[in-house]
């Protein structure tokens, strides 16, 4: 009998409480299904690895069998090939971060550093404070260590600092359960908005004021489409712990990426990595330093920046073509997504059946808060996979499925069912 056959799940009774706990998501299961191919998803966050030149991946990988195969087959340290963390630093060292390689450790990709992140420093019901809405994938990460997640709400200029202070007055200064704050400051997943100088200048002195660690996460940073350069706030104060990968610049498929922080933490990370895994993928790694010492990758670089400036470009004017004039959405200078709050009576989760219909999906808005209620009227979609046509056809289709929504509450109103 294969798995597909049991309906009952005999050890469902031994799982442990952090599992129950997790929420799985119908909708989520919904477009997993959404495979046809009629289907325009703006729901993936994946990168368009087609625009790779395969040039430069063979080269890389023949350079692995040709003079490493002994290295990259084998077992490595926990922390990392030190040459694989110079080239991190390098990296880091374009965007104004001064590390050493001791400083830094790689991970199998962001994820993993924010897993170890939670296993290394949450307690059951620690506090620990999140943009409201973030990514997806660290919610899970840390929910698996039981926290108590305090959300902070954003505006176009990322974090709202005021509302975190309001939040940080009732928590209490040195309060030991107060753990990390973790902020995607570039073009943030969901919102697609970016923090500005003086908010991350504001959050690093409150991060000493009340002690607590500031966890930036920045995956998007070198995918900018306008504007100027910020500062990360690793920058501005060896504190902070800065996680990194190449799942954006190069390839998810490769599991790299590195957090960099003092060296305590690092050491602590270092701990809880060896039950994880022993050691991240050598072969990964000596893949990924060959990409980028051997290859013309800010070239490759230049070619993504160009391509997603189009799809975003066409994403929004495509919203301000069709979308009504109740919605809103942000405006993002990079990265891969936009925000959309719709009013409050639309449930982006109820609405996605119908959109599939309309051959099109999104990624409903309550799955990036921890209560999985707020953001029920907001939706994430995405503009890095699909080609502007795709997108603009999709928003044509989407706008479609929200008119609809709004003529049967204006309907409603009508006849007297509902209050406006
Ligand atoms: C904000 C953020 N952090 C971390 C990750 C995980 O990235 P990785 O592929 O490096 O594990 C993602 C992936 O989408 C992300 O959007």
């Amino acid at each position: 009998m294969t798995s597909a056959h049991l309906t009952f799940d005999i050890y469902g009774d031994k799982v442990a409480d952090r599992v129950r706990m997790m929420r799985s998501s119908a909708v989520r299961d919904l477009f997993a299904a959404a495979t046809r191919p009629d289907i325009i998803s703006l729901s993936g966050g994946m990168p368009d690895v087609s625009l790779l030149p395969s040039s430069a991946i063979r080269k890389a990988t023949r350079s692995v069998y040709d003079s490493q195969q002994a290295v990259a087959l084998q077992y490595g340290s926990t922390d990392g090939r030190v040459e694989t963390k110079r080239v991190f630093c390098d990296l880091m060292r374009d965007l104004g971060i001064r590390v050493k390689p001791d400083e830094v450790l790689i991970t199998s990709g962001a994820q993993e550093a924010l897993d170890l992140l939670g296993k290394t420093f949450i307690n059951e019901g620690d506090i620990i404070i999140t943009e409201g809405p973030t990514y997806l994938g660290a919610l899970q990460a840390f929910s698996a260590y039981q926290p108590d997640i305090r959300c902070i709400p954003f505006d176009e200029e990322g974090m709202r600092i005021d509302l975190l202070e309001e939040e940080l007055a009732s928590i209490g200064k040195n309060n030991p359960r107060l753990k990390f704050c973790y902020t995607i400051p570039n073009f943030q997943n969901p919102g697609g908005v970016t923090m500005v100088p003086a908010r991350r200048k504001r959050l690093l002195e409150l991060s000493e004021d009340y002690g607590f660690m500031v966890v930036e996460d920045d995956p998007y940073g070198r995918l900018r489409y306008e504007g100027g350069h910020v500062l990360p706030m690793k920058a501005l104060s060896d504190q902070v712990v800065y996680l990194g990968t190449v799942s954006k610049t190069l390839a998810p498929g490769l599991r790299c990426g590195w957090v960099a922080a003092p060296h305590g933490v690092i050491g602590k990370l270092n701990l809880a990595k060896q039950g994880t895994d022993l050691c991240g993928s050598m072969f990964d790694q000596v893949v990924v330093e060959h990409y980028f010492t051997d290859t013309p990758w800010q070239r490759t670089l230049q070619r993504f920046v160009k391509t997603y400036r189009q799809r975003r470009d066409a994403m929004l004017a495509a919203l301000e073509e069709h979308f009504p004039a109740e919605a809103s959405w942000t405006h993002p200078q990079g990265g891969f997504f936009v925000w959309v709050t719709l009013p409050a009576y639309v449930d982006t989760s109820s609405m996605l059946g119908a959109a599939l219909e309309h051959g099109v999906t999104y990624t409903p808005g309550d799955g990036f808060f921890p209560d999985g209620v707020r953001g029920r009227n907001c939706m994430r979609i995405a503009f890095c996979y699909e080609t502007p046509e795709n997108i603009t056809e999709a928003i044509r289709r989407l706008a479609e499925v929200i008119e609809e929504r709004l003529e049967l509450y204006r309907a409603f109103i009508q006849a007297g069912a509902i209050k406006a």
